[in-house]
């Protein structure tokens, strides 16, 4: 199995899958034996990998036997699932109502403006990952950002140069 992968030509993505072989065997044998849903094994794939690159889709095909075509459509319909690495930080800048008249375009602003990078896209050293999500709940604290799903609330334009330091050291440690 992971021989197929190892003659393709290497890509990040199975870069990244070679690098945590050992974690995806232990989730594989593990869903063989709990009789993991797809679901369930989609889920743990992406905390050992981060994401669910085609590769991963690929694999999860072959040890499941389930068709890749299967795969990618549950992959595509729930947004929990991911098929683009993201950040070792993963921003999420909430642009629902609330949020948006409290300022939070100022801070998405702020956040391109910082990590030179558009919502959607990761950092050159894959620090830091930008996303918008729509309202998480908490309107009460807007404008609020997630840092890895942590929410963060009264987030000002001036505050976002600390709360990307604070990652940085966090990384530095
Ligand atoms: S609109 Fe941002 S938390 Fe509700």
């Amino acid at each position: 199995m992971g021989g197929l992968i190892l003659q393709n030509q290497k890509t990040e993505d199975t870069k990244y899958l070679e690098d945590n072989y050992s974690d995806l065997e232990t989730v594989f044998n593990r869903a063989q034996q709990k009789d993991f849903t797809l679901i369930d094994t989609l889920h743990q794939v992406q905390e050992v990998v981060g994401y669910l690159p085609r590769e991963a889709q690929v694999m999860i095909a072959r040890n499941q036997g389930i068709p890749l075509s299967e795969i990618y459509s549950v992959v595509s319909f729930y947004s929990l699932f991911s098929t683009e690495k993201k950040g070792d930080y993963n921003i999420e800048v909430c642009m629902g109502t609330a949020c948006y008249v409290k300022g939070s375009g100022d801070v998405l602003d702020e956040l391109k403006e910082e990590l030179k990078i558009e919502p959607g896209q990761v950092t050159a050293d894959g620090k830091f990952g930008l996303e918008t999500t729509r309202c998480v709940g908490a309107c009460g604290m807007a404008p609020v950002i997630l840092i890895n799903g942590e929410a963060h609330g009264q987030v000002e334009v001036d505050d976002v140069s600390e709360l990307i330091a604070d990652c940085n050291s966090d990384i530095e440690d």
